[in-house]
């Protein structure tokens, strides 16, 4: 199996993990064409760290992080703003509530909390569910903090659920994250925020 920086071509595949590796989820929801133009923006933009675990031309895990987490979601729409306003206008057709969660999600912080975001963030990581629990979790995550560092980053954060999610949480703790505060996201969702000093 090889860990390598995901490509353009890889996308589908990305997206199919994502899929599977997070089902139910609110990203998931929204569709795959949407999880497409998001991965593809991924992958395009010069803040993006993107790899994927490839075995026999499978992808069987990826993990998706910036190098600078402030202002980051705003400059993906910003710079694919067509494609966002064509799958905007469909999904106020089709799911007007998940438009507006979207919006209320594009920074994800607690108000009680003073945070300049100053760091790089990991937003997710997944590993297709017939492959998790063999590592490549773990072999992605370090891939993605040693490009970080080697590109100046101290700092790396994510959000994370709170309940329901012990095994997710385990897995972070294991990397060397710990607790920055918690939070209650858009709509009723307590998530904590997670760091790691590189
Ligand atoms: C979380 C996830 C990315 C981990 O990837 P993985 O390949 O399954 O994990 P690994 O096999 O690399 O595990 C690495 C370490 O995490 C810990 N860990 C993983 N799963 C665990 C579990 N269920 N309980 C306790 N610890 C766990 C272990 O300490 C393990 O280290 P070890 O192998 O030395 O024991 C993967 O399981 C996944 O895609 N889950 C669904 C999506 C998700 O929840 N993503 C993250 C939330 S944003």
């Amino acid at each position: 199996m090889e860990i390598r920086r995901a490509k353009v071509e890889d996308v589908p595949q990305i997206v199919k993990n994502h899929e599977d590796a997070f089902e139910g989820f609110f990203l998931t929801t929204l569709g795959s064409r949407f999880l497409q133009f998001y991965y593809r923006a991924f992958v395009n933009s010069q803040d993006g760290v993107v790899y994927c675990a490839v075995e026999n031309g499978h992808v069987l895990g990826f993990s998706a992080a910036t190098k600078q987490c402030r202002g980051f979601n705003t400059r993906l729409i910003k710079n694919n703003i067509l494609s966002f306003f064509v799958l905007a206008v469909k999904l106020m057709f089709t799911q007007p509530g998940a438009l507006i969660r979207l919006a209320k999600n594009l920074t994800k912080k607690s108000d009680e909390v003073v945070d300049n975001e100053d760091y790089a963030e990991l937003y997710s990581i997944g590993v297709s569910s017939e492959a998790q629990g063999k590592g490549i979790g773990k072999k992605l995550l370090y891939a993605t903090e040693s490009a970080l560092k080697d590109e100046g980053v101290d700092k790396v954060s994510l959000t994370t659920d709170y309940n329901n999610n012990e095994s997710a949480v385990a897995f972070y703790h294991s990397m060397g994250y710990s607790t920055l505060y918690e939070f209650i996201a858009y709509p009723n969702r307590k998530m904590y925020r997670l760091i790691k000093v590189l």
